[in-house]
């Protein structure tokens, strides 16, 4: 089969990963991917972020289950999980934050999640697994987490779309979902 499309039926969602690194040309390659996703009349108003190495991202999740924990986002708690829950699923080296600026883009949420799906696509086109990973989106506007991103260099001007873990798939990719009858109609 062609490899764009077995690509797209064969990408899964990893939730399992090794604590191999993600070597750097794999990083640019994806992140390059990411960057020439379609935007609505091309204004490219995405702003990428690609955070590396554990002692990074263990900070980073720590921010985010602060974040759950104030009020007005302590209904996002059950996203969050329990403790042994972490944003890359404890081993994935990887973690990329997309934010389009609302100002910029004429569809943010559209320009963004196809940003994050190319990222995906390219991961799982180098052999690397990821995971579209929400709880970010839910509390980005929680003044500290919010306050937090802006130090890590997070455009505040920016919407955060989504974000994804990013790793080396440890065992076997879980095989997809069969797919729902009667959603697809065309008319010839
Ligand atoms: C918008 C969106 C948000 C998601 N959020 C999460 C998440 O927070 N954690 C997670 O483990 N998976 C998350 N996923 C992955 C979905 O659960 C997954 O795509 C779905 O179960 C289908 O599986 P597949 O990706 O392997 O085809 C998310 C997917 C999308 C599109």
């Amino acid at each position: 089969m062609n490899e764009v499309l077995s690509a797209l039926l064969e990408r899964r969602s990893i939730r399992k990963f090794t604590n191999e690194e993600v070597k750097d040309g794999e990083v640019d390659a994806i992140l390059q991917a990411g960057s020439f996703a379609p935007t609505a009349r091309n204004t490219q108003g995405w702003y990428i972020m690609a955070l590396l190495g554990m002692e990074r991202i263990r900070a980073l999740n720590a921010q985010v289950k602060e974040a759950s924990k104030q009020p007005g986002f302590d209904r996002y708690r059950d996203f969050v999980g329990n403790d042994s829950y972490t944003i890359n699923y404890e081993n994935a080296p990887l973690f990329i934050i997309v934010g389009v600026n609302p100002e910029v883009s004429f569809f943010p949420i559209h320009d963004g999640t196809l940003v994050l799906a190319n990222i995906m696509l390219a991961a799982h086109g180098l052999g690397l697994g990821s995971c579209w990973i929400n709880q970010l989106g839910a509390i980005a506007d929680e003044p500290g987490f919010r306050k937090y991103l802006t130090g890590l260099g997070f455009p505040p001007t920016h919407h955060l779309i989504g974000s994804v873990c990013v790793g080396r798939i440890d065992g076997e990719a879980p095989r997809a979902a069969p797919r729902k009858h009667g959603q697809i109609s065309v008319l010839r």
